[in-house]
């Protein structure tokens, strides 16, 4: 079936392909550029801090050969693609690359000749980085020692080794753009989706990817098997079932910078992304990285659920927290913890909604025989507090569940107590 599909898709771009004649060379770049004999150091050292966070290193880079000179394989479903030297020898790297040739390749999947590259390349990615962190980039490639070293040819099978292909699969999987910050989002969240997204090319495995070796974008940072590493990259996203929801960010922070942490240590591929790249990262990037990772989940805070989280928190610390603690922690087993509670963070939020309202007493037991109740807050506080509380409790010290509505809570004002 997944054969079938992928035959099927492959005609269909060789014909869309043949027919619309697409020019793969279309925008070749002969212009000879004039480039500035050397670049100012700050720039330079910013680019090689940009290029450890792509980690361009790990695949340009053949075990025990030169750094950046290429001829490293790597398997893909379809073949193997070797990778090229892109160490500034001007014959057989990119020496001889302007700033816009290597602008193009990152942003637009295209090499200095106009050929359309294969994806194995994570340019899907790295179309996402900006042109003065390119630019940096650029600059940092031009001080690497040059190597000569001529590419290699692809290994790839039939039909996989004719790149006209690429221009159906870039029609239906590619889009070009730079990051777009969210307004409505932090510095720090933004520079964390900026380096997760781009640079760090987290999707490139933590992805499934289709017969056609696409990362579909739906199951972005979902989770999936590595074709031909034969390891599973996990989800990362805030699921707290099959993601990272039960994890502190500092937690996920320790694990990216030192590949250790209270929940696991990193092993396999991820083991060399941190040795060879994330390790490498200012803590402040590791720590926008993780806080991204942590609240980004595929819910966006609209105003709305951010307004009444805000008034959640001071309505929480005003009549909650004496009992339930400013962390959530609460004093068990008299007063129940709230965060990492099920009871709070379950699909439906019925029974925190009523244990707010109404209040309630565990029963007493022959080992508990005074327990300590809590008192009923339906009286005193109306139903968009009690719908901001609710909507708090679940989405604070790590909690992660739906917002709920006044209309929610209203519809269990006049509940029967049992
Ligand atoms: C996951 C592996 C991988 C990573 C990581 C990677 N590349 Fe590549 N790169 C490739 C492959 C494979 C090709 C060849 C694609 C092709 O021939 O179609 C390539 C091609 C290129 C090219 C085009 C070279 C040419 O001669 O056409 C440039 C430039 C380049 N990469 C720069 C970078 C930079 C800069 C980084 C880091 C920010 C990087 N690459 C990270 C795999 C990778
Ligand atoms: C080359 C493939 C690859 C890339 C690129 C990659 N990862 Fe991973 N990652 C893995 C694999 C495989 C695992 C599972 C093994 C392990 O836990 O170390 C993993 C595990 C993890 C874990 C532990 C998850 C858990 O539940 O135990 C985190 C967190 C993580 N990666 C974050 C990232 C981030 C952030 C990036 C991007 C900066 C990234 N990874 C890039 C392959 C990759
Ligand atoms: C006087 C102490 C006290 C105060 C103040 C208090 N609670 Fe409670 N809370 C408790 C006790 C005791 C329980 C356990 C009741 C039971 O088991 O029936 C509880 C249970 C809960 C539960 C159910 C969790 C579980 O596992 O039993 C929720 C939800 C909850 N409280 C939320 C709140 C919120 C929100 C506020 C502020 C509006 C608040 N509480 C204020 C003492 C308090």
């Amino acid at each position: 079936m997944k054969r079938a599909l992928q035959i099927f898709l492959i005609v269909m771009v060789v014909a869309f392909a043949a027919t619309v004649g697409f020019g793969l060379r279309e925008d070749s770049n002969d212009a000879t550029v004039s480039q500035p004999a050397s670049y100012p150091a700050e720039q330079v050292t910013r680019g090689a801090y940009l290029a450890r966070a792509g980690d361009c290193m790990a695949c340009h880079t053949a075990r025990g050969q030169a750094a950046y000179a290429g001829g490293l394989a790597l398997p893909t479903p379809f073949g193997k693609v070797i990778t090229p030297n892109i160490t500034p020898d001007a014959e057989t790297g990119i020496g001889s690359w302007s700033a816009d040739d290597f602008w193009r390749a990152l942003h637009n999947g295209k090499s200095k000749d106009g050929s359309l590259l294969y994806p194995a390349f994570p340019y899907t990615n790295y179309t996402k980085v900006t042109r003065a962190d390119a630019d940096a980039m650029y600059a940092y490639f031009k001080t690497v020692p040059p190597v000569r070293r001529q590419n290699q040819a692809h290994q790839l099978r039939f039909p996989y080794n004719h790149r006209i292909l690429l221009v159906g699969w870039r029609m239906l999987y590619f889009r070009p753009g730079v990051y777009q910050p969210r307004a409505a989002q932090s510095a720090e969240w933004n520079r964390g989706a900026y380096l997760v997204q781009g640079l760090g090319h987290c999707s490139a495995c933590h992805s499934d990817r289709n017969a056609l070796g696409a990362v579909s974008s739906k199951a972005d940072l979902g989770g999936g098997l590595i074709p031909t590493m034969n390891w599973f990259a996990p989800s990362l996203t805030s699921d707290s079932e099959t993601g990272l929801g039960t994890w502190a960010p500092q937690e996920i922070a320790s694990l990216l910078k030192t590949g250790v942490s209270n929940r696991g240590t990193v092993f396999g591929p991820m083991a060399e992304v941190v040795a060879q790249s994330l390790q490498h990262l200012s803590d402040s990037d590791i720590d926008a990285m993780s806080g991204y990772l942590k609240a980004s989940s595929a819910k966006v805070l609209t105003p709305d659920v951010e307004a009444a989280l805000k008034l959640g928190a001071k309505l929480y610390q005003t009549h909650c927290a004496a009992c339930h603690q400013t962390g959530g922690e609460g004093a068990p087993p008299i007063y129940p913890p709230l965060a990492g509670n099920r009871a709070i963070t379950m699909p439906s939020a019925v029974n925190p909604i009523r244990m707010v309202l109404n209040g309630g007493f565990p029963p007493g037991t022959s080992a508990n025989p005074r327990p300590y109740g809590m008192p009923p807050f339906g009286p005193a506080l109306n139903d968009t507090e009690v719908a901001a509380l609710v909507t708090y409790i679940r989405n604070s010290w790590g909690n992660q569940a739906g917002a709920v509505s006044a209309h929610e809570v209203n519809q269990f004002r006049g509940a029967p107590l049992d």
